[in-house]
């Protein structure tokens, strides 16, 4: 045994509660001060020596460190974008969960934390259960952390058929969150240590500062969203080849949430040869794609593709991390299902695995497990031969409802154009107009409230229209609504 592993072994055995530690970082070491010993030692060189001790000073989990280790063999890029939360995360294979499993097969199990019928199968009430066609041992019991295999099968399936750029692609088994903002909660503070930075446009969905900048105490590094009519890829571009380099980590969100906006086919190209050039730079990225809104483009010249599918084999020094589901993909805003799912060029399976690993350790701290009831439901709808049609008859109503936005603001271009200017849209549930000078977007909305009956929303300079929810026939009265509270206002 090396004296390095010598320090390993012994800097894991600490963990009797006499123990304390105090360490001092230098650039290399660890001093690791065992007060009961009275010896000052430093411990492990690098990266994987001080992902060790956890934040607080006390001993990382040993399974935390035996994952950072082989992370540090395998793939040490990994280790050096996860956050030191990150690196702290870990799935419990001991514990009353591993011990579950391994009594799963037993006459008598005593070991699960659901309770049992006499004939062995859940506990029910049958107020409840009468209400429900489903099996109920696909409903009562928990669905698992990481959620059921076969829909995180299934899942993975629906994704290389929608994102064929990921053929002959490795990406990870995608891991069941409660719906996309856990999973973005989980996967940001995989990465995202306080203070850090995030790059991300200035039209972003409002709870990204809730869920990611204050919660995590991180600054978002915000460029605008557009430059004319296309994205403003300059922006981004300055943002990737700042001076100096570290670790990046980038959210996009495609179609996006408010501006009802995704990359044309040149944009994608261009937006991944950037991220391209400035992991060749020495950066190290983690690209968060939030494909909340996956599939729902409307244009032929508009990627249909999550930009996932390509940075999985963009670069060595790029993590994709896809955060999606079937919220609205499906139209199932309440049942709580969504997935992480990641990918790097040659990353192995087995690294991949650590982080789903990870990332499972986040859900069982947090909300422990997804709803089963809704992953049995999707997981049957998957499987109906009636399931692509359906969803085919949902994309058209909302693509013949963003075709109707389209022919009314054309056929209004100059009677609108003093009181607001429709923004780029292509995609989505959303289109964003500015309104013009002197234009208060807040009265604005009010005074559509009060004197219209009509609703909107007015975020961070721009009046948000969501046209997903409404009929055809009344989105000429949306807009011709908004024009008229936008002239009362302005001649007040
Ligand atoms: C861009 C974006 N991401 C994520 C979410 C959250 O989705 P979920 O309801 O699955 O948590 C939303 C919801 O509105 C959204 O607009």
């Amino acid at each position: 045994m090396s004296q390095c592993d010598s320090h390993r072994t012994h800097a894991r055995n600490l963990s009797s509660p006499e123990t304390c530690f105090y360490f001092l970082k230098n650039l290399s070491y660890i001093y690791i001060l065992c007060l009961d010993s009275g010896i000052a030692a430093p411990v492990f060189c690098g990266a994987v020596r001080k992902s060790t001790v956890s934040l607080e000073g006390a001993p990382m989990n040993p399974l935390a460190a035996a994952l950072n280790d082989r992370l540090q063999e395998i793939a040490p890029f990994l280790l050096r974008v996860l956050s030191r939360k990150g690196k702290e995360s870990y799935f419990p294979k001991s514990g009353i969960l591993a011990q579950s499993m391994e009594a799963k097969l037993t006459e008598i199990n005593a070991t699960i934390g659901i309770a049992l019928q006499d004939d062995g199968s859940p506990l029910r009430l049958s107020s409840l259960e009468r209400r429900i066609l489903l099996n109920p041992k696909k409903v009562f019991p928990y669905a698992g952390c990481s959620g059921l295999p076969d829909l995180r099968n299934t899942w993975k399936r629906l994704q290389q058929e929608k994102n064929p750029a990921l053929a002959g692609k490795i990406f990870s088994l995608p891991v069941v969150t409660c719906a996309l903002s856990h999973g973005l909660s989980i996967a940001s503070k995989l990465f995202l240590d306080p203070g850090d930075r995030v790059i991300i446009a200035d039209k972003y969905w409002g709870n990204y500062n809730m869920l990611v900048q204050e919660r995590l105490d991180v600054h978002f590094d915000l460029y605008p969203f557009f430059a004319g009519e296309g994205l403003n890829l300059a922006g981004l571009q300055e943002r990737l080849l700042a001076p100096g380099t570290g670790k990046k980590v980038l959210i996009m969100n495609f179609p996006n949430n408010p501006a009802g906006y995704t990359p044309t086919k040149s944009e994608m190209r261009e937006l991944l040869r950037l991220i391209k050039d400035s992991a060749e730079s020495g950066n190290d990225i983690v690209v968060i794609c939030d494909d909340a809104y996956f599939g729902l483009v409307y244009e032929a010249d508009v990627d249909t593709q999550s930009p996932f599918a390509y940075l999985a084999g963009l670069h060595e020094r790029v993590l994709a991390v896809k955060v999606d589901g079937p919220t609205k993909e499906d139209y199932v805003w309440g049942f709580r299902v969504g997935f992480v799912t990641y990918a790097g060029k040659n990353l192995s399976e087995e690294a991949l695995r650590i982080l789903e690993d990870k990332t499972a350790g986040g859900i069982r701290s947090s909300i422990s497990s997804s709803p089963h009831i809704s992953q049995s439901l999707l997981l049957e709808a998957y499987a109906d031969p009636d399931y692509a049609r359906e969803k085919r008859e949902k994309y058209a109503l909302l693509q013949s409802r963003y075709k109707k936005v389209k022919a009314i603001l054309a056929a209004n271009r100059e009677r609108y154009a003093p009181y607001f200017r429709p923004l780029p849209f292509n995609s989505g549930y959303f289109m964003c107009v500015e309104l013009a000078p002197g234009l208060d977007g807040n009265t604005v909305r009010k005074t559509l409230i009060e004197h219209f009956q009509t609703g909107v929303i007015f975020i961070r300079g721009v009046i948000r229209l969501a046209y997903s929810a409404v009929p055809e026939d009344k989105i000429e009265t949306l807009f011709e609504n908004l024009r008229s509270a936008c002239e009362m206002n302005l001649h007040a």
